[in-house]
């Protein structure tokens, strides 16, 4: 395994995190058990993670208190979330304290590493900010957590508005961002300014159906050379990606996805959710693995550097699901 430093925080993580969310949830969405739940954490562990994302959305605090259990706390890193409610709405801020004890029982940990506020859409960033943070920044002193963070609702802030200003207020400490081969301007409006600021940044959705479902790529190329976005002869290929896997390059689509976002500058934790022990190891092998050639970054750069909020949409679809 490889370690950054996660911004300010100073904390020694992995490049690679645990995601325990998304639609695998640990496979717990997946039909799988919390035995399976239990040994994908311990296997990311002996592999050298020690960064784990959770919420109290995901409803897997509980499954990954108990992996942690034969774990030294001290040497892993445990992020988890607030209740949407206190994203997008203006809650009674003692119910935030409330809920961050619930997470405290859940995980079955005297604190926090990193609490975040998750998924927080612009229009209700100032109240986040103003009269949420506040009340955490208490707790906080108390000893219930150690670093402020700040995640976005990547589908609903294309401009990712809510982190670039976040990453300026001095009261995150760690800031999660959507960015991946097709939908890359984290680059321009949040990674400059988490640098300049060193604030420690978690991606999230370097994978989603885009590239993991068959035939969803295509479909989408279809759609956006309808749009005039991308070239008729790219929409109409069979293998549209099939230039980045080489010698040398790429292995897989998925490989190129992971390779791509964890070399951007500014990116400190990749993260990854998956119920599947070969692809828990085979997206470690991908994160640790050198950048893709600088010509298919280039091309890629070409092809869909231009493209905002492509490929956002979830891993399965699931009728009337909220997206964040
Ligand atoms: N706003 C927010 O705060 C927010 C939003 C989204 C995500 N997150 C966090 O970020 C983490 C990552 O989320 P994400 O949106 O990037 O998606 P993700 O949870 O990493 O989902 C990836 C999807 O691709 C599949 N997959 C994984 N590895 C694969 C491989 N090698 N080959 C083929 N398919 C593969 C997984 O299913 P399998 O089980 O089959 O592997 C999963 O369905 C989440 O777990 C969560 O912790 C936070």
């Amino acid at each position: 395994m490889d370690y950054a430093t996660l911004g300010r925080t100073g904390l020694r993580v992995s490049v690679a995190g645990l995601g325990c969310g998304g639609f695998s949830r640990l496979g717990l969405g997946t039909g799988g058990d919390e035995t399976g739940a239990i040994r994908i954490v311990r296997e990311a562990a002996e592999l050298g993670v020690n960064l784990f994302d959770t919420a109290a959305a995901y409803g897997t605090e509980g499954v990954l208190g108990k992996a942690i259990k034969t774990l030294r706390r001290n040497e892993i890193v445990i992020c988890t979330k607030a209740p949407f409610s206190w994203s997008s709405g203006r809650a009674d801020p003692a119910g935030l304290v409330a809920a961050l004890d619930n997470s405290l029982r859940q995980l079955d940990t005297p604190y926090i590493d990193v609490y975040q506020l998750h998924g927080v859409p612009p229009s209700n960033y100032a109240h986040a900010r103003d009269e949420l943070a506040p009340v955490l920044l208490k707790e906080k002193e108390k000893g219930k957590i150690r670093f402020l963070g700040i995640t976005e609702t990547a589908p609903h802030d294309l401009q990712h508005e809510t982190l670039h200003q976040a990453a300026q207020d001095g009261v995150w400490d760690v800031v999660m961002v959507g960015f991946s081969m097709m939908h890359q301007n984290a680059r321009e409006r949040v990674f400059p300014v988490t640098r300049a600021h060193k604030v420690g940044t978690l991606l999230m959705f370097a994978v989603r159906n885009i590239f993991s479902q068959p035939g969803r790529l295509q479909a989408t190329l279809r759609e956006l050379a309808a749009e005039g976005q991308v070239s008729a002869a790219l929409a109409e290929s069979d293998d549209p990606l099939g230039f980045l896997i080489h010698d040398g390059g790429a292995s897989s689509v998925v490989d190129a996805c992971y390779r791509y976002v964890r070399h951007e500058p500014g990116v400190d934790v990749v993260l990854f959710g998956t119920g599947d022990p070969e692809h828990l190891r085979a997206n470690i092998a991908s994160i640790l693995k050198p950048p893709l050639p600088e010509t298919d970054r280039r091309i890629l750069a070409k092809l869909f550097g231009h493209l905002v909020g492509v490929g956002l949409d979830p891993p399965t679809y699931m009728p009337g699901l909220t997206l964040h």
